[in-house]
């Protein structure tokens, strides 16, 4: 039997409270060893969609942004840069809940990636060093010998943040709550507003507007 659960009768002002919330809870509940696993869409120039897992490092609902961390020379990192949109979903199997989230992509600034970078364990660190993500590689072997090599060079001194790794800020403009119902009366409601390029990266330029929708 399904738990009996819903979105709020009146749909909350603002979604990501709500997802934080259940990133919350899943991570609480620990029934999944990555609780904060994302999938990432991306697009190519050509129009060309690819996915793939990351972590969120954050949901801040104010301004309305979610974190995650990657290499900028990555598949990913070029075509954010290239075309800075992207979509995200979570999928929180044990607590029957989706959380979907559309918008605006852009780089972290260099002093929170530093600042991330640094928190994390070394191996993590070194790690980064190493691998040129989404290049071919001739063998393991040779992936093996790159990290020694960064081991020795980085024998007894803290490791720096490689230029070339860092986050990214995804700008929600849509998002979509999802709720298991039984009989697969599920409830769904989708937010969206409006996000400008400012001179500064990007601009909340409207509140949220909700709408409940068929499942
Ligand atoms: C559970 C899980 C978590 C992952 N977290 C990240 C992450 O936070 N950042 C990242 O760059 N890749 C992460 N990956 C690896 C990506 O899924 C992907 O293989 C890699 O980033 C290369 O993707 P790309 O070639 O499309 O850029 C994760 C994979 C899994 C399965």
């Amino acid at each position: 039997m399904l738990p009996t659960q819903a979105l709020p009768e009146i749909l909350p002002s603002n979604p990501l409270v709500l997802a934080a919330e259940w990133l919350a809870e899943a991570t609480r509940r620990a029934d999944q060893p990555n609780p904060n696993a994302m999938v990432l869409a991306t697009c190519d120039t050509a129009g060309q969609p690819a996915a793939r897992v990351v972590l969120c490092k954050e949901i801040q609902p104010e301004p309305g942004l979610l974190r995650f961390y990657t290499n900028y020379e990555s598949r990913k990192g070029r075509e954010l840069t290239a075309h800075p949109r992207a979509a995200v979903v979570f999928h929180w199997d044990h607590l029957h809940r989706q959380v979907r989230v559309e918008g605006r992509v852009r780089r972290t600034t260099a002093e929170d990636s530093d600042q991330y970078f640094a928190s994390r364990h070394r191996e993590s660190q070194l790690g980064a060093h190493t691998s040129l993500q989404s290049q071919p590689v001739e063998s393991r072997a040779h992936l093996r010998q790159r990290l020694d090599d960064v081991i020795a060079r980085f024998a007894g001194k803290d490791v720096p943040r490689p230029a070339h790794w860092g986050g990214f800020e995804l700008w929600a403009e849509t998002v979509e709550l999802w709720v298991e119902g039984a009989a697969r009366l599920h409830d769904r409601a989708r937010w969206t507003r409006r996000i400008e390029d400012g001179t500064d990266g990007p601009r909340v330029a409207s509140p949220w507007s909700a709408t409940r929708l068929h499942p």
